[in-house]
């Protein structure tokens, strides 16, 4: 049976490239990790392209127009810059903010746009799990429906391309299928209430949704995705639900990563030895997926909704499974530390090691011993010479951050996949080169190994210690932290003793 789709998939099939020759397209979160690869691969591989618009907010005081030029400083596109640095040219700013109505662009830039551009690639969201319901809500579920307002007023649109994530409906306790999910109220109630309710009455209103969502921030990409299906029904659409991106496979820089995200800042953690302790379950499955296969995805869902390849909405989970380049954190956490060890990181504070704890209280004592007693000495010490303590701190910062990640480190998602590889099947031989997302060949190893030169953080330069000196801190530091912990549970179980020897004596 799939063997036959596959066939009658493949009779016909036209190149991608030609698809986008002398197309614009419009891009929001191009500033974002996904966004810059998505933007990199539209400049290098689809030469015939006309115009990517990109929408930049301001952002610390930094005009987006300025925002562009660090944008191309990035090392991805480095290889650009030396081979094509003219395409760059075809990349125009437009300033705005998703949250605002008519997406906060100027009459005249919404007007150049909507007449030229015909593809859009929605990638713009806040993926932050601590901020409160309504802050994001505004950004990823009204983002998402000013887009779709913009795109009514397109001369033409050909393809609406929209970045979820495979945990959009992790409140599910079941196979995820590639269908999107409806809510039990129209998306319309809740953009209501976001504009005219207090924060109560939203809140009242996502808590009759049920089974809960594990944070607000999986909620609004369900409530986006429903947006889509309820006003953007007459789109050619197709929504890309990656599970946890990562670093660049192939492509112009293979291991490249940003430090933006969660998981690459939980990573940065362990191989600079500060997370040494984490609340996880290390047989149970981490769905990675490389950056440019979620970008390449997004590059042919749109040629294929646009083609009329495939039916609109064209839902893909874009994830790795339990039959598909499969990895249990256990290993990933491996693959980290080996790789850390190997490669010692810029900036690190300690040599790298990290025990996992399924259960709540192994993971505190564990913490306890790992985190917080060298925390608090090394504070103390920072103090008295007056210096600002700050380990504690940070080390709260990470319970918080972890406790909001907790469900997804515990537990197995099943996600099925026919959609993503369908995407496969459709392109021509020579596209599969170019704009791969075959998943099957991938291993974490592979990826692993290509992060020491493709990542801007292992660039020493960014250390204000050369390589030895840093070593060697971080070896005395490490020798300090054990010297710590052990020292204090010595003493813990030495007054232990005495209490127990003082009773003993006196019954
Ligand atoms: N990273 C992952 O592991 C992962 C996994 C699954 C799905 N996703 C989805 O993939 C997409 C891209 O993720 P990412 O990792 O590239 O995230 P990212 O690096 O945080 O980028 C998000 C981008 O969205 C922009 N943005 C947010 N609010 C905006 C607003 N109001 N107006 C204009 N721009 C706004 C940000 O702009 P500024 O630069 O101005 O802040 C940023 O450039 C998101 O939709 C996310 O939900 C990500």
């Amino acid at each position: 049976m799939e063997s036959q789709e596959r066939q009658k998939l493949t009779v016909y099939r036209p190149r991608v490239a030609d698809f986008y020759q002398g197309k614009s397209v419009f891009i929001t979160g191009a500033a974002g990790y996904l966004g810059v690869i998505l933007l990199e691969i539209l400049l290098r591989c689809c030469p015939g392209i006309r115009y990517i618009y990109i929408l930049l907010r301001e952002k610390r005081g930094v005009e987006p127009e300025f925002r562009l030029k660090s944008i191309f400083k990035r090392e991805i596109f480095n290889k650009l810059k030396e081979k094509q640095p003219d395409v760059l040219q075809k990349v125009r700013v437009i300033s705005g903010d998703l949250s605002l109505p008519n997406l906060g662009m100027s009459k005249e830039d919404e007007l150049e746009v909507a007449t030229e551009a015909s593809i859009v690639f929605h990638c713009a969201a806040i993926i932050n799990f601590l901020k409160p319901l309504k802050y994001i809500l505004l950004h990823n579920a009204v983002g998402t429906a000013n887009v779709i307002d913009f795109c009514k007023k397109f001369k033409k649109l050909d393809a609406l391309v929209y970045t979820s994530t495979a945990y959009s409906n992790s409140n599910r306790n079941a196979e995820i299928e590639e269908q999107i999910y409806r809510l039990p109220f129209p998306s319309q109630r809740f953009l209501d209430m976001l504009s005219n309710g207090s924060d109560e009455d939203l809140r009242n209103l996502v808590s009759q949704c049920y089974p809960k969502w594990p944070n607000t921030y999986t909620f609004s990409k369900c409530l986006a995705e429903n947006i889509l299906a309820e006003q953007a029904a007459d789109f050619p659409v197709s929504i890309i639900r990656p599970s946890i991106i990562i670093s660049c496979w192939k492509g112009a820089l293979p291991g490249y990563v940003e430090e933006g995200s969660g998981m690459v800042a939980l990573g940065l953690g362990i191989g600079k030895g500060f997370v040494r302790a984490m609340r996880c379950d290390p047989e149970k499955i981490i769905h990675l997926v490389p950056v440019d296969i979620v970008a390449n995805c997004h590059v042919v869902a749109a040629w294929s909704v646009a083609t009329r390849r495939t039916a609109s909405p064209f839902v893909v989970n874009c994830t790795t499974s339990s039959e598909l380049s499969s990895c249990t954190w256990g290993h990933y956490a491996k693959v980290l530390l080996d790789m850390s060890l190997k490669h010692p990181l810029p900036k690190s504070y300690q040599s790298p090691y990290l025990s996992m704890q399924k259960s709540s209280v192994g993971y505190w004592l564990l913490s306890c011993f790992e985190h917080y007693i060298p925390a608090i000495a090394i504070d103390c010490l920072l103090w008295l010479s007056g210096r600002k303590p700050r380990l504690v701190s940070l080390y709260r910062y990470f319970e918080r951050a972890m406790k909001s990640v907790e469900f997804f480190l515990l537990r197995d998602f099943k996600f099925r996949y026919d959609n993503f590889k369908k995407l496969d099947w459709l392109l021509d031989p020579e596209d599969k080169e170019v704009f791969y997302t075959d998943i099957k060949d991938f291993t974490i190893e592979d990826l692993a190994a290509d992060i020491p030169t493709g990542a801007p953080f292992y660039k020493w330069d960014i250390d204000r210690k050369p390589f030895d000196d840093r070593m060697r801190s971080t070896y005395i530091r490490h020798l300090l932290t054990a010297f710590i912990k052990w020292f204090v549970v010595s003493l813990f179980f030495l007054v232990l003793y005495l209490i127990f020897q003082s009773l003993f004596q006196r019954s």
